[in-house]
């Protein structure tokens, strides 16, 4: 059964063909990916209108290139999956709609993916796939969510934030450091060079005994500090972006570790696009090694938005019959989408 998958839902769009046999692990026969990011770095943010009209600059050529890579023609395809929600509803709607147009015109079934689903299961793209049931600790741009996860479609919510997720956190809190968009990746690299122990910046919910998050006080403590500074010279903010970075990474192996306590549980699989943190990777393996448990990733590749993990998840609902792909094409989208209840 081969599976083409459709991620349209913000500022990536990104078209896979996955492999899977009744059984089994599914393979990832290609992938391709377009990233917005330049498009959107002059306005400092995701234009959601802009992100909707070059999803349908870029999805059938990105299609058409991952066709001719997987040496597959469009007849190949058994089911075409598509990211249904949670996202930019316009942005959705190109992704929804090229899939439906196109297994209308090959006469195969669709199948609509919640976007953490794919994240949540990237790491079974890998040589060392996890085993259920473990725990997911899902860091994207607009979630931060600890789940149980007992099988494919068996989530358990555990926690989330209450506010701010941790990507717009590092997002926020590089954009007040005059850093470019998207804001993780940049508040990283510049705090190679800078001492997290310099200011002391707020852990919100460290100590609430519950697996809920906050990070909206984070910025406002950034905002602070930078009034403080004044004049603020590239060593202080290499500094600054340090102490934030490691108020975040704290919070996240804290609670994931209370979540692998809670549960039982001794494997944790990391997805999203702050699970390409460096400083996160390198706390929460060496916290979980002490306790003797495991963390699964995702390549790199695929920590970020990306096609092959929409078609990863279709692939797995299908093999384990909790999912009924549709032929009446009469698609929805899911701005806003709860996982518990997919
Ligand atoms: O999962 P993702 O690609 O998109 C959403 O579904 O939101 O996550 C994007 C988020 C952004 O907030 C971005 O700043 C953050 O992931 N991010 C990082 C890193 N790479 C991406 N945050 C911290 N460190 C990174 N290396
Ligand atoms: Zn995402």
């Amino acid at each position: 059964m081969k599976i083409l998958g459709i991620e349209s839902s913000c500022d990536e769009t990104g078209v896979a063909l996955v492999e899977a046999d009744t059984t089994g692990t599914p393979r990832l026969l290609a992938q391709a990916l377009y990233s917005q990011i330049d498009m959107h770095q002059a306005y400092g943010g995701v234009v959601p209108e802009l992100a909707s009209r070059d999803h349908i600059r870029r999805v059938l050529p990105l299609t058409r290139q991952v066709m001719a890579e997987a040496g597959a023609a469009l007849t190949d395809i058994d089911v075409v999956a598509y990211t249904r929600g949670p996202g930019l509803a316009g942005a959705l709607l190109v992704g929804a709609g090229v899939a439906c147009a196109l297994a209308a015109a090959l006469g195969r079934p669709v199948l609509g993916v919640h976007h953490l689903e794919g994240h949540l299961l990237s790491p079974f793209i890998s040589a060392d796939p996890p085993k259920f049931p473990f725990v997911a600790l899902l860091v994207s741009g607009g979630h931060t969510q600890l789940m149980h996860v007992r099988d494919v479609g068996e989530y358990e919510l555990l926690g989330e934030t209450i506010d701010d997720a941790a990507g717009e956190a590092f997002d926020k809190s590089a954009k007040l450091m005059g850093l470019g968009y998207p804001g993780g990746p940049a508040l990283a690299r510049l705090a190679e060079f800078g001492d997290a122990s310099t200011f002391a910046l707020p852990r919100p919910l460290l100590h609430s005994g519950n697996l809920d998050f906050s990070f909206a006080g984070l910025k406002t403590a950034v905002r602070t500090q930078l009034m403080k500074l004044g004049n603020v010279c590239d060593q202080d903010r290499a500094h600054l972006a340090a102490s934030t970075q490691q108020a975040i990474v704290d919070v996240l192996v804290r609670k994931s570790v209370a979540a692998l306590e809670a549960t039982g549980l001794k494997r944790i699989v990391v997805a999203g696009g702050v699970g390409a943190n460096t400083q996160l990777r390198e706390q929460l393996n060496a916290a979980c090694k002490r306790r003797g448990a495991r963390v699964h990733y995702p390549e790199l590749a695929l920590c970020t938005d990306n096609g092959a993990m929409i078609a990863l998840a279709a692939a797995m609902r299908l093999q384990r019959g909790r999912a009924q792909p549709q032929a009446d094409f009469s698609f929805s989208v899911a701005p806003r989408w709860d996982l518990a209840a997919a």
